[in-house]
């Protein structure tokens, strides 16, 4: 097993024990047998794998043989994360916001579309993944501390319909007690990894993932890393939202391309996803996350949450 932990899987600097793909180790005479599974659709994945666990096995000493199996699966179809990932009971689909940046608007973009879906007559949680910077709690204006229940499961925070979980909930001064025990390791260090993505991907399976990206080259450079990382995996890259696409002076109603114009429609297209939406910096859009409340919840009227809307739109369409 420990020198199979120097078998890292292609593309990743995760090895395969720790992606869980060791299913049995057997060893006679110096004779070493070793079962795998794992779930892609790419045949260079379970070739190199081999090739590299049985060279490893080999320089064993006293190892006369390595053969390694590999029990190949097709990854779900539309419901993809290709490594030992489970379903989450009672939920039918699980997207995920993500971006190769930070400060893109992954919150901004999870919270209101969130709030659309939830109108278009869907039940809707937002799990809030950001650990290091929660902003879910306060972009729904509650500070409302979740309860265990007595299996030692968290009860989410419902606002506006929505059911909630952030860490934001949970960190503050007055009580931090509830961040003892297990709950802090299993949050802030999934096993064997630092990489908060790549563990979620082998966590949860996922319907899609969304890569929130701002229109400039430096931005779009991180969001087809992020569409990289999902395709690896099997998670369907579900579509590019553009935040902050221009800007509409309210005074004089003239449209600003601050981060420049067309990259998230040149990126979609190269990454071969549709673009989902535009939505421009939009001050209101600003002030309802500060105020606590999703600008789609608060203002219909909105050429944001009109936007939101759409996009919420074409989801159902694609995750029916
Ligand atoms: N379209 C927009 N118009 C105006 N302000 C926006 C827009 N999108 C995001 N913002 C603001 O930009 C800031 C960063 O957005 P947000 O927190 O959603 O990004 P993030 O990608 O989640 O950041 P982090 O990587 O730090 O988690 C926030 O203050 C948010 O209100
Ligand atoms: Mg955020």
């Amino acid at each position: 097993m420990n020198v199979l932990k120097s078998v890292k899987y292609p593309g990743f600097t995760r090895d395969i024990v720790s992606f869980g793909l060791v299913k049995s180790v057997n060893i006679d005479n110096g004779e070493v047998k070793v079962q795998l599974a794992l779930a892609t659709n790419d045949p260079n994945v379970p070739a190199t794998i081999k090739n590299d666990a049985e060279k490893a096995l080999r320089a064993i000493d006293g190892v006369r043989s390595a053969k390694v199996l590999i029990d190949i699966h097709a990854p779900p179809t539309g419901a993809g994360a290709g490594v030992g990932a489970a379903r989450i009971p009672g939920i039918k689909h699980v997207i995920a916001v993500a971006s190769g940046k930070g400060g893109v608007g992954k919150s901004t973009v999870a919270a209101n579309l969130a709030v659309a879906l939830e109108q278009t007559d869907t039940r809707v949680g937002l799990c809030d993944c950001d650990i290091y910077g929660p902003s879910i709690s306060l972009m729904f204006g509650t500070r409302e501390r979740p309860m265990a229940t007595e299996e030692n499961k968290i009860v989410p925070i419902e606002q506006y319909g929505l059911r909630l979980m952030s860490m934001g909930f949970l960190l503050d001064d007055t009580s931090p007690a509830i961040l003892r025990g297990p709950m802090v390791t299993r949050y802030t260090q999934p096993p064997g990894t630092g990489d908060i993505q790549l563990t979620i991907v082998q966590t949860v399976a996922l319907a899609g993932a969304i890569i929130v990206t701002t229109p400039q080259e430096v931005a779009l450079i991180d969001a087809r890393k992020a569409a990289t990382m999902f395709d690896k995996v099997n998670v369907p890259v579900l579509g590019l939202i553009e935040n902050m696409s221009y800007f509409v002076s309210p005074s004089d109603g003239k449209r600003y391309d601050i981060f420049g114009s067309g990259g998230g429609e040149r990126e979609a297209k190269r990454l071969r996803v549709p673009l989902l939406g535009q939505i421009p910096i939009d001050i209101a859009t600003r002030e309802a996350s500060d105020r606590g409340m999703p600008i789609v919840g608060e203002d219909r009227q909105s050429p944001v949450t009109a936007e939101f809307k759409k996009i919420a739109e074409t989801l159902r369409k694609t995750l029916p």
